[in-house]
This record gives C-alpha cells, sequence and structure tokens, in this order.
C-alpha cells in the first residue's frame, strides 16, 4: 500500500483517491507517527501531502530525513516537495511571496515523472517559500515565475517532488504525474481494482463472523445497499437484512429494494410496511426540527423492535454500519474514535440487544463503493443514486405532511428525475431535491379556468461533500420541460420556481 502522510491541509484525502483511481491502494496518515511506525506498515511508496505554504511558517511540521533514507520510494507535493528539498540539503529560498492558483509550468526535462508531457502546462499552485536549489542527485524538471525548482528526481534512490498540485482538477496531467511516480519511479503493480476489493472485503467478513448472525438495515441508499450486498455475498444465509417503508421514499425505491435487490443479491428481507405508524406521529406538525425528532424516534423504535424479533429467533451478534473511508479518517483514522462516532449513527438501541459493528466499507471512498456494487451487479438505478435524507420527502414538504401532499411531491419528483436521466445528466450534478411549498399557494390560469395551487420548488446542485453547494446551471430546454410537465400533470400545482441559491447561505435541502 501507499501511505499518504497528512500535514494537514485538505489535499491528503484527495491524494489518496487519487493513487486509488489509478488502482493502487492507499491509506492516509498522521505526520505525527514517527519513520518507524510508517516503515512497521511496510509501504510500497509514501507520498508527502501539502501542508502549510513553506518549511519556514511557523506551524510547519519538521519531517525526520530517516524517510528518505529507507529506501522506499517517496513523493513529494507542495509541503511535502519543500520539506523534502530541506532534509536533503537542498535550498528553499525564504522569499515570502506567495504564488497561488493557476500557474504556467515550464517543463525542462520531462524525466521519469514528467515525461511525454506538454512543455507548458497549467497547473495549481499554493506556496510562498520557494525551493531555489535542489539537493545533491537530484535532476530538476520544470520552473515556474515564482518557482525556480518546481519538481525534481532522484530515480536511483526513487524520490520527486512537484511544488505543485497534481491532484486537484485544475492541474492539467496531474492524474499522470501521480501515476509516473506509482509505476515508473515506485515500479507498483495496479492491482487495487473492484473484482480484489470485493474479494477482500469478503475474506475479511467471512474472518470477523465465523458463523455468528449479522442485521442489516437498507435505507434504499448505496451504502447500505452496497454493504449489505457484500456481507450477503460473504455469509449468505447468516444475514438479516431489514427495511422500514416510512412512507416518505420516493416513487419506486421501495420496489427497487424490495424486488430489484432481493433479486440482484438473495439477501433475506424483513419489510417492515409503517406508513400509518409514520403518518400518525407526523399529523399536525409542521416544524422542520419537530419533524426530524419524530421521523428519527419513530425509525429507532420500529428498528428495535424488528431486530428484537429477529434476536429471538436467530440472535444478533453483528450489525452492519456503512461507514465509508472519509468518516473513518475525519474521526481521527483510529478504530476507537469511529466506532464511538458510527455506534451513534444507530443510537437510541437498547442496550440488551448486544452487537458488535460491522462496516465493510471502512476503507472505501464513494466512488469505490459504486465501483463495488456495479461489480456485485446491483442495479444501476441504485448504485448511482443520489444521496438522499433519511427522513425523506418528510423535510421536503414545507409546512404539514399529509398522504394528498406526499403523492403530489412523488409525482413532481418522479417527473424531474425522469427528465434528468433522459437528458442524461444525472451523474453531473449532486442532488436535485424538488420541494413542495404546501403552505403557499398562487393564483395561476390552468385550462379556462382561474387556480389557486401550490408551486414546486426545484433545487438541483452541484457538490463534492454536501459541505458546500452551488447551483446546476441545468439546460433551459430541460426545465421547461420538467416545468411543463409537472403543471400539467400534478394536480394541485400551478408554478415550478428554480432555486438559484448556493450554499451558504442557502442548505441543500428546504427543511
Ligand atoms: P443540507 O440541507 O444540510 O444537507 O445542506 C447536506 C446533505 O445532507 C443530507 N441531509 C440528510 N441526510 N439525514 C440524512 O441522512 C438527514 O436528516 C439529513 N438532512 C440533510 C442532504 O440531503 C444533503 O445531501
Amino acid at each position: 500500500k501507499v501511505l499518504v502522510v497528512d500535514f494537514g491541509a485538505q489535499y491528503a484525502q484527495l491524494i489518496a483517491r487519487r493513487v486509488r483511481e489509478a488502482n493502487v491502494y492507499s491509506e492516509i496518515v498522521s505526520h505525527r507517527l514517527s519513520v518507524e511506525e510508517m516503515l512497521a506498515q511496510k509501504p510500497a511508496a509514501i507520498i508527502l501531502s501539502g501542508g502549510p505554504s513553506s518549511v519556514y511558517a511557523d506551524d510547519a511540521p519538521s519531517v525526520d530525513p530517516a524517510i528518505f533514507d529507507a529506501g522506499v520510494p517517496v513523493l513529494g507535493i507542495c509541503y511535502g516537495f519543500q520539506a523534502m528539498a530541506q532534509a536533503l540539503g537542498g535550498t528553499v529560498a525564504k522569499t515570502g511571496q506567495r504564488e497561488y492558483g493557476r500557474t504556467s509550468l515550464s517543463i525542462a526535462e520531462g524525466g521519469c515523472l514528467l515525461g511525454s508531457m506538454p512543455n507548458t502546462l497549467n497547473v495549481w499552485m499554493s506556496h510562498g517559500d520557494s525551493v531555489s536549489k535542489a539537493p545533491k542527485g537530484f535532476k530538476v524538471l520544470a520552473r515556474t515565475a515564482g518557482a525556480p525548482v518546481a519538481a525534481f528526481e532522484d530515480r536511483e534512490r526513487g524520490l520527486a517532488g512537484v511544488q505543485w498540485h497534481p491532484e486537484v482538477n485544475h492541474t492539467q496531467w496531474g492524474q499522470q504525474v501521480i501515476e509516473h511516480f506509482l509505476f515508473n519511479i515506485a515500479k507498483l503493480t495496479p492491482d487495487w481494482t473492484p473484482e480484489n476489493m470485493v474479494t477482500e472485503s469478503i475474506n475479511a467478513i467471512r474472518t470477523q463472523v465465523g458463523d455468528k448472525h449479522v442485521l442489516c438495515a437498507l435505507s434504499g441508499g448505496v451504502d447500505s445497499a452496497v454493504a449489505a450486498a457484500l456481507v450477503q455475498q460473504a455469509i449468505g444465509s447468516q444475514l438479516t437484512c431489514v427495511f422500514v417503508d416510512h412512507g416518505l421514499l420516493r416513487e419506486g425505491e421501495v420496489e427497487q429494494v424490495r424486488n430489484d435487490f432481493v433479486a440482484a443479491t438473495g439477501v433475506d428481507l424483513v419489510f417492515a410496511d409503517e406508513r400509518e405508524r409514520f403518518l400518525t406521529a407526523l399529523a399536525g406538525v409542521s416544524d422542520p426540527e419537530e419533524k426530524r425528532k419524530i421521523i428519527g424516534r419513530e425509525f429507532i423504535r420500529t428498528f428495535e423492535e424488528k431486530a428484537r424479533e429477529i434476536a429471538g429467533e436467530r440472535g444478533i451478534d453483528f450489525l452492519v454500519q456503512g461507514t465509508l473511508y472519509p468518516d473513518v479518517v475525519e474521526s481521527g483514522g483510529g478504530e476507537g474514535t469511529a466506532n464511538i462516532k458510527s455506534h451513534h449513527n444507530v443510537g437510541g438501541l437498547p442496550d440488551d440487544l448486544q452487537f458488535t459493528l460491522i462496516e465493510p466499507l471502512r476503507q472505501m471512498f464513494k466512488d469505490e463503493v459504486r465501483a463495488v456494487g456495479e461489480q456485485l451487479g446491483l442495479p444501476e438505478a441504485m448504485v448511482w443514486r443520489h444521496p438522499f435524507p433519511g427522513p425523506g420527502l418528510g423535510i421536503r414538504i414545507v409546512g404539514e405532511i399529509t398522504e394528498d401532499r406526499l403523492a403530489i411531491l412523488r409525482q413532481a419528483d418522479a417527473i424531474a428525475r425522469e427528465e434528468l436521466a433522459n437528458a442524461k445528466l444525472e451523474r453531473d450534478i449532486w442532488q436535485f431535491p424538488v420541494v413542495l411549498l404546501a403552505d403557499v399557494r398562487s393564483v395561476g390560469v390552468q385550462g379556462d379556468g382561474r387556480t389557486y395551487g401550490h408551486p414546486i420548488v426545484l433545487r438541483p446542485v452541484v457538490s463534492d461533500d454536501a459541505m458546500t453547494a452551488d447551483w446546476a446551471r441545468l439546460p433551459y430546454e430541460l426545465l421547461e420541460k420538467i416545468s411543463s410537465r409537472i403543471t400539467n400533470e400534478c394536480p394541485e400545482v400551478n408554478r415550478v420556481a428554480l432555486d438559484i441559491t448556493s450554499k451558504p447561505p442557502g442548505t441543500i435541502e428546504w427543511e
């Protein structure tokens, strides 16, 4: 595996993903680990990530030069590049000048790292001081206006570095820099493929579970579906899945899980039709937080009831959680921390139901989860489903939730999704909430009569991680199609509005 040493900037995860995209397994470790601890993990290569803008910055962590003498290939990126230069006897000039954003790079001599690339490239920079002299034995490969030494390599020792960020999208030929390091310099084999991920996960699950019983709550989302499918492949009939229909799902989603998913995987599914229960509990409630609390509470209660029934029949030793690698990294990376956080997700289950968590996706990024889902033959609509909130359509009806209102929203949402799919733009956007303003009415004219109906709001967004988002610039023709179909086909809707707010200040969901 490749270790990506995190110096505290936001780039380490991106680097780890790029390495995985090259089909090489990578893990992120803190720069606080000693060189011995890093080497104990037997890395095939090490990448030092970006961090503070300069090795002279107040918060700059030190880099133990021993890391370069261990015979393990090392790529330094940005801060990692400067740290490598300094540790090996090069010069980092205290210019105090910043070079930030898109920068033109001139390649003097491609070498192993930049070979076969154009002579000038646009690359993404973010640094203060710069390397003015490469260490002995290194060949200088490229320069920019603000960085006389912007890349170097020492093929003999397997060491190389770049001042810019090859991992970001704005950098041209970035992925190739990473791949040239992995394959030409570190001589690794690209063997981290969806097939191997599946095989490794299945073996790990078998070892962990033995002949014990496993419970999994399906939500209809990608993560729980892929996690369940993996466990199913590993241990078959020892797994029971519970799927709670709270009546707040979108059109076709219940059938997708009950029919398509079961057909594709053969899982033993306990289906709980709890639509009445949720509608009754939500009657008269229009406050968003109140809705969320009620839905969460009823969900846990239902799940607990089902878990008890199943536990009575066959016992439960493990509970599946769809924790992903970014959650693990963000909660400190250590086993303990991540478990505390993910156990919280199922919080509310009674203490007398004892089980251990099993997290088959804890080493995967979202795109890898999708690749594994495809490898396992899950329905495409499920694998590529957009994120959908646990409280479902309940927080997309502004106002009280009733069966009639759910039916209107479900229909409008289905139209929007269908047209987005027809336009083949599903994979270009992050999410496409459709919201019913149930407490608002406006005057319209439909057919030859005056109407007094409700508006539907379209909220398509682009995002990388839902922390920030921008409104998606969908083509006018598509918006027109969706608008005319919704106003024609959905009773009581006489107006369609487009939400053009970024996040912040707006959130993605309306409630
Ligand atoms: P906001 O609206 O906060 O949403 O910008 C960010 C992301 O989180 C999803 N979301 C939820 N997911 N339970 C969930 O599982 C929830 O209660 C919930 N609320 C929001 C939202 O769809 C978006 O992807």
